[in-house]
């Protein structure tokens, strides 16, 4: 699956540095080409030579190395690879990454690219948990970077948290996974996102204040995962992510249809803020203020999808989670609505207006299950998607 695959591979200077030696021998051993670059605080911790040694190209270290930049520019460097992966990133390159500086040949490359970037984060757990690193990675999330851990344990200052580096079979997992070879590969999930809009007339419409940005991660960690992915979306205000099959509807009608469209899948996701009624005889022309009569709107039921695709005896995927956005008794309401709808998950929150939660960047969700409730810390969609898909993928691996 790797084979012939090009990684741009930069390294940042940090002791996990070492690693990275294990993770080109692995790259290399699965047929993947790749190009080295060091920072020149990456020399104080493994040496250019066994880096070159083991990727079996030369370095490059200088952005000003008039030879490369006759044979490569670094232009050229920056965008002649599959994906490019920065590992160790440490606190200062995510910084110079953050805020867009090219002031040595790493920072450069990053800034001129139009390649997929992945970054494994090492550093000191204070140096990690600093208000600035954490905007930082806020703001490279924001910019479609791929943050891999860092991980939680012993470091070599003698420090105890989080800020090491993945190992290198976590990495080697991630890169498979953004090639296609991932756990969830062969898989087919559908996911509904979004807001729906239910139309009084041409002009006016019903909606609610769904961002479809919690839909939009957990759709492009499915396909990080390896999994087709049919996304079928309302209006919502993020742009779908790339790599999957997007299906753009408007009302609960629509998505409906589509959604039964999209069937069969293994996985159904059903993440949209549908709305619960409809207009009642949707007027085809605008209606217009008379200055006397002001008019009344009846609603009728929509369908509720999700309910219908779990309970479905002919193309019920084999796993399927629905969404519960509560204000109150959260747990409560959601074990009630995951027997009534029949689903096999429920992922539930409280959006009550404090919470910042509806239309927010994070979310704290409690996974509702057969097997009881697992509340999760506060956390970036992005991590909850994560960690919902890490979910899915054990759940196949248990039923396989
Ligand atoms: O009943 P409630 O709207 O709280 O249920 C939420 C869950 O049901 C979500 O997963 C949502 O996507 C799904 N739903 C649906 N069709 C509807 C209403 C809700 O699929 N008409």
């Amino acid at each position: 699956m790797l084979t012939n695959k090009r990684i741009l591979l930069i390294i940042g200077g940090g002791i996990a540095a070492y690693k990275t030696l294990e993770v080109i021998r692995r790259l290399r051993e699965q047929g993947v080409s790749v190009t080295s670059v060091m920072t020149k605080a990456a020399e104080q911790f493994v040496t250019p030579m066994s880096v070159a040694a083991l990727a079996g190209e030369t370095v490059h270290q200088a952005l000003f190395d008039l030879t490369s930049e006759a044979e490569m520019g670094h232009i050229q460097l920056s965008r002649s690879a599959d994906l490019i992966l920065v590992a160790p990133a440490t606190a200062d390159l995510m910084a110079k990454m953050a805020h867009g500086q090219a002031n040595d040949l790493a920072s450069t490359l990053l800034l001129a690219t139009d390649t997929p970037v992945m970054i494994a984060p090492a550093m000191n757990v204070r140096m990690w948990e600093h208000p600035a690193t954490q905007r930082n990675i806020a703001q490279l999330r924001g910019d479609g970077i791929r943050i891999l851990g860092p991980n939680s344990g012993d470091m070599a200052c003698g420090e105890f948290g989080p800020g090491r580096m993945v190992e290198p079979a976590e990495i080697l997992e991630a890169i498979s996974t953004h090639f296609g070879a991932g756990v969830l590969s062969g898989r087919h999930a559908v996911v509904t996102s979004g807001p729906t809009h239910e139309p009084i007339d041409p002009v006016r419409y019903i909606a609610n204040r769904s961002s479809g940005a919690q839909g939009n991660a957990i759709a492009a960690a499915l396909r990080d995962a390896g999994a087709s992915v049919t996304f079928v979306t309302g209006p919502a205000s993020v742009p779908p992510p790339e790599g999957v099959a997007v299906v753009r509807v408007e009302t609960a009608l629509d998505m409906e249809a589509a959604v039964k469209n999209a069937l069969p899948a293994d996985i159904g996701v059903f993440a949209a803020a549908v709305a619960d009624w409809r207009v009642d005889g949707t007027q085809d022309q605008k209606i217009k203020k008379d200055g006397e009569k002001i008019p009344s709107i009846s609603f009728v039921e929509n369908p509720d999808i999700l309910a219908e695709v779990a309970k479905s005896k002919v193309q019920r995927p084999a796993l399927v989670v629905g969404f519960a956005a509560e204000t109150q008794n959260v747990i409560e309401n959601a074990a009630k609505k995951r027997m009534r709808k029949g689903c096999d998950w429920i992922v539930a929150n409280d959006v009550s207006p404090g919470t910042g939660i509806m239309g927010g960047v994070e979310n704290s969700v409690i996974l509702v299950t057969e097997n009881g409730t697992e509340e999760w810390p506060r956390l970036p969609k992005q991590e909850v998607a994560i960690r919902l898909v890490e979910r899915i993928a054990q759940h196949f691996s248990e039923t396989a």
